[in-house]
C-alpha cells in the first residue's frame, strides 16, 4: 500500500514520535510518504517518500518534523475537488492523520465523502478530543505548566504576593484544571464553570490571609477578545491572565502577578507518558491498516486502546464534565 502520514493543528509533544514509530512499522511493508504542513501539503502535493532513518534525530523532541498548519481542506467544495484529485493522482491508499478536533474532523469528512481512507490518532495539547480520554502532547503539556507554576509559587512565597497562572487549552478546561489539581491552586477558572470575579477575590484574599500567599490557575478560554478566527473558526485566545491580575489586586488590594507561559508548554520534549501513548496509537494505527480497517481513530479507554468510527469526531469537543467536574466543585466548590 501506499501510506501517507500528516500532521495538523497546533504541534504538540510526542507527535515525532508517533511519526517515526509508525513508519518504522509500516515500512517493512508499504511504501510511506510523508504530507508535509498538514492538508495544506496535500493541496499542494508537498509530499515525500521517507524512511525511519530520516527521522530517528528527531524522533524525541517536541514540535513535528513534518511540520503542520491550521488548513482546512474543505473551507470550500474547490478545495475539496482538490484534495480529492490529489489523492488520487498521488495514489495514496490510506493516509495517518495525527491531529486534534479539527484535523481529524476533516479526516472523516474525507472519509465520508469518500475521498480517502482515513486513519486518525488523537494528539492535542488541549485533550479535548471526543471518543479517547488522553490525546498526545496533554500530559507534557500539563507537567510543563505544573513546573512553570511551581517555580511563580516560589517567589509568590518569598514575596507574599497572589499569583495568577494562565494557561492553554482552548475552550476546554483540560489543561487548568489538572495544572490547578497538581499544584493544589486557591481557584482553578475553567471555560466550563461559570465563576464570579468578586468571589475569586474574595477565596484568593481568605487563602492569603491564612497562608501570606495565593495562587490562582486560570484557563485562557474563559474570556474571548476577539480579532481574526482561523480556517476551522476559532478565534485567538488569551491575555485573560493580566485581566484577572488587575482585578484581584484592585478587589483585594494585595499585590498580584500574572504569568502566561503560553506556548512554552507546548513547545516541551515529550513526557514517558506521551512517549508511549505515541507509540501505543502509532502501533494501533498500523494494525488497523494491515487488517483493512479504515475510517477510524485510534482512542485511549479506561487504560486500553481501541478504535470508535472517525465520522464520530467531527464538529465534536470533549469537554471537562462528569467525574471530572466533580473533582473540580470537591476543591473549587461554587466561585458564582
Ligand atoms: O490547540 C492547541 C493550542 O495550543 C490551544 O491551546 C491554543 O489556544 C492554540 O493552540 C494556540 O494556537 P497558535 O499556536 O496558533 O497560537
Amino acid at each position: 500500500m501506499r501510506i501517507g502520514v500528516l500532521t495538523g493543528g497546533g504541534d504538540a509533544p510526542g507527535l515525532n514520535i508517533a511519526v517515526y514509530s509508525f513508519v518504522r512499522l509500516a515500512e517493512r511493508n508499504h511504501e510511506v510518504y510523508v504530507i508535509y504542513h498538514g492538508w495544506k501539503g496535500l493541496l499542494e502535493r508537498e509530499v515525500r517518500k521517507i524512511s525511519s532513518l530520516d527521522l530517528v534525530d528527531f524522533a524525541f523532541l517536541g514540535g513535528t518534523y513534518i511540520k503542520t498548519s491550521r488548513t482546512n481542506p474543505f473551507k470550500d467544495e474547490e478545495r475539496a475537488r482538490l484534495l480529492e484529485k490529489n489523492v488520487k493522482e498521488l495514489g495514496l491508499d490510506v493516509v495517518v492523520a495525527i491531529g486534534g478536533d479539527d484535523t481529524l474532523g476533516a479526516a472523516g469528512e474525507a472519509q465520508r465523502r469518500g475521498i480517502l481512507n482515513a486513519v486518525g490518532i488523537p494528539k492535542t495539547i488541549d485533550n479535548d478530543v471526543f471518543g479517547t480520554d488522553f490525546t498526545i502532547g496533554f500530559d507534557s503539556a500539563v507537567n510543563a505548566a505544573v513546573n512553570v507554576t511551581e517555580s511563580f509559587k516560589t517567589t509568590l512565597v518569598s514575596h507574599e504576593r497572589i499569583g495568577v497562572v494562565e494557561v492553554m487549552g482552548r475552550e476546554a478546561g483540560w489543561v487548568a484544571l489538572h495544572t490547578g489539581l497538581a499544584t493544589m491552586a486557591d481557584a482553578t477558572l475553567i471555560p466550563e464553570k461559570q465563576v464570579n470575579w468578586d468571589s475569586v477575590a474574595r477565596r484568593v484574599k481568605e487563602a492569603y490571609e491564612r497562608k501570606h500567599w495565593a495562587l490562582v490557575v486560570v484557563s485562557e478560554g474563559i474570556k474571548e477578545y476577539g480579532g481574526p478566527r482561523d480556517e476551522f473558526g476559532h478565534a485567538r485566545l488569551g491575555g485573560v491572565g493580566n485581566e484577572l491580575a488587575d482585578y484581584i489586586e484592585k478587589a483585594t488590594g494585595i499585590e498580584t502577578r500574572a504569568v502566561i507561559p503560553g506556548h512554552i508548554i507546548r513547545g516541551v520534549p515529550p513526557s514517558a507518558f506521551d512517549r508511549t501513548l505515541a507509540i501505543r496509537y502509532a502501533t494501533a494505527a498500523y494494525e488497523a491498516i494491515e487488517n483493512d480497517k479504515f475510517g477510524v481513530m485510534m482512542a485511549y479507554s479506561n487504560g486500553e486502546l481501541t478504535h470508535i468510527p472517525i465520522v464520530e469526531v467531527v464538529g465534536k469537543n470533549k469537554l471537562v464534565s462528569g467525574y471530572w467536574l466533580r473533582l473540580y466543585e470537591t476543591y473549587w466548590g461554587d466561585l458564582n
